[in-house]
């Protein structure tokens, strides 16, 4: 085990670089599966999230190789379809359902962990996967998928847009007979990366208005070599931590085509922005102005970046407003930056134009954050990636000392987050804990 001990109030200034985008490199390894060639990557985050997937990969015949920020990846054969228990849980698991299916027409995966923020089910990927003609059974502690010949094409309508199950769905279709087509599918980033790299691989994809994805299946996929695009997750992270410090960062790898949304947010609450070749620069200029914030899918504002926005609106002047309404319990964060000096108010109710699935649930997804307040070191624990990146940066821009426990949860989706951290000025020690 392992804490941070941050000594924060000191503004933040200087160039940090991006990884590779943690929500695409593991997803990068599933898709690798479905060819008995090698695939490499290049910007290969190396994060809890993906030593996961490696160890999944690995015990079902992958070999891999690393060399820095490059991963190498065959899989010359399956040594078999099952996915035992693995030694830490995230949701990647569930993605090779569709994967296996694809490839050996069977697959049983376990139940998947991750972060606590909503019930998070799997309803979207088994009606799917059941409707290209798989045969899906619940055990005590796995989910089971088998095919009797060939996954069929099929029209498929998503009642939300599910990332994963958007994958899960492409997985499962690259060789099913004739054509698939998703409608209301999820268009992120990172799904638009794992599209091209099946592209290189061999598949046909194509992309409709309307969150349309078209498969049409083919016989067989080849190896690859794809750069995975930088993490618009961790861009947003480092934009906010240099916003509340009332610092100057230069964001290396970001690019604006994935941070559209959040980059008039910037605008909208009186910080600023400017887009340079290799990166943006964020700064805050004067005071902060209170804002309404609803999260969506893509293009939409991001529900990962709500946590580290908090923490900058815990600094502007007014009463903010966050809906969320991709998870129904994202904001137990808020009761820790309330213990370091936030006034943060967590309801129930809908607050926003986006029709949101919540509305008649009692569910905790939004919150209204008074600011500015001034806020104070205290001891804290990480409960989840994004709640884990909202501590530091509360941390870093309290007065006084805090110390975060397990750090392991944070280290699942941000690689050396403390090395980076400490180039642009960052007063932040890794303790190890006996
Ligand atoms: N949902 C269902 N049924 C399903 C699938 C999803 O009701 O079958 C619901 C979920 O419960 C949730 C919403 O739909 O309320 C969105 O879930 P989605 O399937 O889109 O999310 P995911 O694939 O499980 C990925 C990221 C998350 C990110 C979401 C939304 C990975 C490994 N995880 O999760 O990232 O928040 O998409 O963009 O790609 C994070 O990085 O911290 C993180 C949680």
């Amino acid at each position: 085990m392992a804490q941070f001990v941050i000594q924060g109030g000191t503004p933040l200034h200087g160039d940090i670089r991006l990884s590779g985008a943690k929500n695409a490199a593991s997803k990068m390894l599933i898709a690798s599966l479905l060819t008995d060639e090698e695939c490499v990557f290049e910007n290969f985050p190396r994060i809890g999230d993906t030593n996961i997937t490696r160890e999944l990969c690995e015990a079902i015949g992958s070999r891999i190789v690393v060399e820095g920020s490059r991963l190498r990846i065959v899989t010359p054969t399956l040594s078999t379809t099952t996915v035992g228990a693995l030694s830490r849980r995230n949701r990647i698991p569930v993605l090779a359902l569709g994967a296996l299916l694809g490839r050996a027409g069977e697959a049983e995966v376990p139940f998947v962990g991750g972060d606590k923020i909503g019930p998070r089910p799997i309803d979207i990927h088994i009606q799917a996967l059941t409707q290209l003609g798989a045969t899906i059974t619940t055990g005590e502690q796995s989910y089971r998928a088998t095919v009797s010949g060939r996954l069929r094409g099929a029209n498929i309508t998503f009642p939300y847009p599910s990332v994963g199950a958007t994958e899960n769905t492409i997985f499962a279709s690259v060789f099913a007979l004739g054509r698939t087509v998703i409608r209301n599918a999820a268009v992120e980033p990172e799904i638009l990366d794992l599209i091209k790299l099946l592209q290189n691989m061999g598949a046909i994809i194509e992309l409709g208005t309307d969150r349309r994805i078209m498969i049409e299946g083919v016989k067989h996929l080849r190896g690859a070599h794809h750069t995975i695009l930088p993490d618009r997750n961790e861009a947003v992270s480092f934009a906010c931590l240099a916003i509340a410090t009332k610092g100057d960062v230069i964001v290396k790898g970001a690019v604006q085509d994935h941070l559209v949304t959040f980059l008039n947010t910037v605008r909208r609450i009186g910080a600023e922005y400017e887009v340079l070749h290799d990166g943006i620069r964020f700064w805050c200029p004067g005071s902060l102005r209170a804002a309404h914030i609803e999260t969506d899918t893509h293009p939409g504002f991001m529900t990962d970046w709500q946590q580290p926005l908090v923490v900058a609106l815990t600094q502007a002047k007014g009463r903010s407003v966050v809906h969320e309404t991709v998870y129904e319990d994202r904001f137990g964060y808020a009761e820790d930056l309330n213990s370091m000096g936030a006034r943060i108010k967590v309801g129930t109710e809908c607050l926003g134009d986006i029709s949101c699935r919540f509305k008649d649930k009692i569910c905790s997804h939004t919150a209204l954050v008074e600011g500015p307040t001034e806020l104070h070191g205290t001891e804290l624990r990480v409960r989840d990636i994004r709640a884990g990146i909202a501590h530091v940066i509360a941390a870093l821009t309290a007065h006084g000392t805090s110390t975060i426990d397990n750090i392991e949860e944070l280290d699942r989706g941000y690689e050396r987050v403390d090395e980076r951290l400490r180039y642009i000025g960052a007063q932040i020690k890794r303790v190890s804990e006996n």
